[in-house]
């Protein structure tokens, strides 16, 4: 069990090599069982959600090795198609293999991945737009049975822009016999690159980042070696870092175009932010203004994976703010912890009442789930004096050396083993 030791009220300084997008990564390890020939993903970051992927991965038989920073997968051999439970539990995204086991082996199974702290994470929009391909799903026992003798292309509507659900469309259709169209797809960068990846694998798939997409079956797909886009999310918690904190930080290899409404609702903070190519640099006196509103969209509205960021950012700001969460039944669950540092914060339901304080004061606290926990240290950075955050196995899943990266821009944060 670790834990962080932050001192409080430092100003950051420096430049950030942002890691590659966690949410690409994953999908594209499980689209790397797609083919019998090698895959090679570059730079995949070192948190255990990828290692945490490649277990599932090996338990299907395929050869998985990272050397230097780059995974390097062997086909799965046609030996097992079914994740193990325990690593489902572990990795409820992974519920995106299905498609891609079924595009392969014809058939695929796990357990139900289960609800988790941020929501209930059903996976009904997965299920029903694999039926229209012509699977056969069986429900036991806990476990989610998939076969499909023949994957039919078909036209596919989903309800909601799940980002998990239109990679299973996409993953299942580049096999499938004949052409697939996917209406109501999710528009998220990491999409764009899944499409990009699958293309380089010799599929015909298009339309990625809009509304529809579209993939014709082709009859195999060869191995290739690709360098996944940068992690928005991880550049979005640095740019919020640094506006709490005070100073000036430049984050390298994001596109401004791929951070929602972040940078516009950082500027309404009263943080400076200067955009070009890939490199975004902001610059703020620590002291902020409340957003009036936040509501996370999905992509291009504002990112859920940065709500709970910028909440600790408004917790510590003045005036007020209200903060929409439309994506997740609960993903206010860190908001205790906030209030421990003094933070004056009402949850109701999808909607948080912050009223800011001016600033926070250090606390004990313990981190619950990815963002929450990322949120905790931002906030802790921030306040004034010290602060220990627990629960570092949440963080350690999304943020590769999240303090080492701090750390070489001025934080005061050490990271201790109990
Ligand atoms: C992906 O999760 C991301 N994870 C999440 O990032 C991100 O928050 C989310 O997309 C939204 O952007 C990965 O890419 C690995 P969804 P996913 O399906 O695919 C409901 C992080 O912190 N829904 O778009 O699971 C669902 O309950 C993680 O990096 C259904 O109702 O998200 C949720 O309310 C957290 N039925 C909403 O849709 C379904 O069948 C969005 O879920 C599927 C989803």
């Amino acid at each position: 069990m670790d834990k962080f030791i932050i001192e409080g009220g430092r100003p950051l300084y420096g430049n950030v090599r942002v890691q590659s997008a966690k949410n690409s990564v994953l999908p594209l390890l499980a689209a790397s069982v797609l083919t019998e020939d090698e895959v090679v993903i570059r730079e995949v970051p070192a948190i255990t959600d990828v290692t945490c992927m490649a277990e599932i991965l090996r338990g299907l038989g395929a050869e998985v090795t990272f050397s230097e920073g780059n995974v390097r997968i062997g086909g799965a051999r046609a030996s097992n198609h079914i994740i193990p439970s325990s690593l489902t539990r572990e990795l409820r995204s992974s519920v995106f293999m299905l498609g891609a086991l079924l595009a392969r082996f014809k058939r695929a199974a796990c357990a139900y991945p289960g609800g988790c702290d941020i929501g209930l994470r059903p996976i009904d929009l997965h299920l029903n737009a694999l039926k229209r391909f012509g699977v056969e799903i069986a429900e036991r026992e806990g476990y989610i049975e998939c076969t499909c003798p023949r994957l039919s292309g078909a036209d596919i509507a989903l309800d909601f822009p799940s980002v998990g659900a239109t990679e299973n469309v996409m993953l299942a259709a580049v096999m499938a016999e004949g052409r697939t169209t996917l209406a109501g797809a999710a528009k998220e960068p990491e999409i764009v690159d899944l499409q990009n990846f699958l293309n380089a694998m010799g599929a015909r798939v298009r339309g990625a980042g809009t509304d529809v997409i579209e993939a014709e079956g082709v009859g195999r797909l060869h191995g290739t070696e690709f360098t996944p886009m940068k992690d928005r999310i991880e550049a979005g918690s640095f740019l919020i870092a640094a506006a709490i904190c005070g100073g000036e930080v430049e984050t390298e290899g994001v596109r401004a175009e791929t951070l929602g409404l972040l940078l516009h609702k950082l500027r309404e903070n009263g943080c400076k932010i200067h955009t070009k190519n890939d490199k975004i640099k902001i610059v703020s006196s620590g002291r902020l203004r409340c957003n009036r509103r936040i509501e996370t969209m999905p992509f291009p509205g504002f990112p859920t994976d940065l709500q709970a960021q910028m909440t600790a950012l408004n917790a510590g700001a003045e005036g007020g703010a209200l903060v929409v969460e439309n994506l997740f039944e609960t993903r206010f669950k860190y908001v205790p912890e906030l209030l421990k540092m003094g933070a004056d914060i009402e949850v109701r339901g999808r909607t948080a009442f912050v009223r800011g304080t001016g600033r926070l004061h250090g606390a004990g606290l313990t981190a619950g789930d990815l963002r929450g926990g990322a949120a905790l240290i931002l906030a802790a950075l921030g306040a004034e004096g010290n602060s220990e955050v627990g629960g570092l196995i949440h963080v350690d899943r999304g943020y590769s050396d999240f303090e080492g990266k701090l750390r070489s821009l001025g934080a005061g944060i050490r990271r201790v083993r109990i």
